[in-house]
């Protein structure tokens, strides 16, 4: 197999680079959000009907929890990058070194980050998880893996897309450059934006040894998990940030208007499907048009 990439050589020349900013960050002890850690613009159903029926206390929890969502999804979804990429690491003993050592420093720095956020989430007391103890969600992430372990590169990449844009917005709305949140994003932005095009990079070395079946259609499934994952985010948030609306309210009309902000409205997301696109104009992953639900 081959690559001759540059991109990999150059990324592989950031062995341990990544490591002190997350050792630091992870021994803090004061990364508890509190009332004043509020920003209207990117809280949640921003721009949205029902937002100006909300009280302040609903939307200073919503955006807390919201944090939390994001928090969750981060350990989520590096969890299932680090399980993919050491099964496949294991199963194929030609793997070109260069790939190999790209998975390998990619998974580490997965794993730091997962200390990070989890670090984030015990500090935000009381807090109920919101999807993360799933099991469910966990088994079929499992499942779509154990089909095809690369399964993770490319949607893992239309989430890591996000990471910059979010803290974009961060940057231009928060002021208070110390808020444990923003700094938290600052240093994981720093090793996602790597990662974007390096999932493409697995992707396009390793892709012919699974073939169209192996590829698609665990693709998708694990899309789909991702779209379960953000229902069950969204109606847990729901539930906790308005414990006061009814049943009714908060399924028929804030759950629709909750989902459709957080996967189109905002601006990071759509920002985010713009630099996927882009990748996958420059990188030509096999099988791209059959893959166009990732980006589109
Ligand atoms: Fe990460
Ligand atoms: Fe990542």
């Amino acid at each position: 197999m081959k690559t001759e990439n540059q991109f990999m050589h150059d990324y592989l020349k950031r062995e341990h680079s990544f490591k002190p900013k997350w050792v630091a960050y992870n021994s803090r002890k004061d990364l508890r959000l509190n009332a004043n850690h509020y920003q209207e613009k990117i809280a949640p159903l921003y721009s949205m009907k029902f937002f100006s029926k909300l009280t302040q206390k609903e939307k200073t929890d919503s955006y807390h929890l919201y944090i939390q969502f994001i928090a969750e999804m981060q350990i989520f979804l590096e969890k299932i990058l680090v399980y993919g990429f050491f099964k496949f690491r294991k199963s194929d003993s030609d793997l070109n070194p260069e790939v190999r050592n790209s998975m390998r420093l990619l998974a580490r720095e997965e794993l730091y980050h997962t200390q990070g956020y989890q670090n984030f989430i015990d500090q935000q007391a009381p807090s109920k998880p919101l999807f993360i103890h799933n099991r469910f969600f966990r088994k079929a992430a499992a499942f779509c893996l154990n089909h095809n372990p690369l399964a993770i590169t490319l949607i893992g990449a239309k989430f890591e897309a996000v990471s910059a844009p979010y803290f974009a917005e961060l940057v231009a709305v928060i002021e208070d450059k110390n808020d444990p949140w923003f700094e938290l994003n600052k240093i994981h932005m720093q090793d996602e934006v790597f990662h974007v095009p390096l999932q493409f990079d697995v992707y396009n070395s390793t892709v012919k040894k699974f073939g169209f079946i192996k590829t698609i259609i665990p693709m998708f499934f694990l899309y789909m998990v991702f779209q379960l994952v953000l229902l069950k985010g969204m109606r847990k948030l729901i539930k906790q940030s308005y414990p006061n609306r009814s049943t009714l309210t908060r399924n028929l009309i804030i759950l629709p208007q909750m989902v459709y902000w957080a996967s189109r409205k905002m601006e990071s997301f759509q920002k985010s499907r713009v630099l996927l696109s882009k990748q996958f104009k420059a990188k030509a992953p096999r099988y791209r048009r059959a893959l166009k639900f990732i980006y589109a």
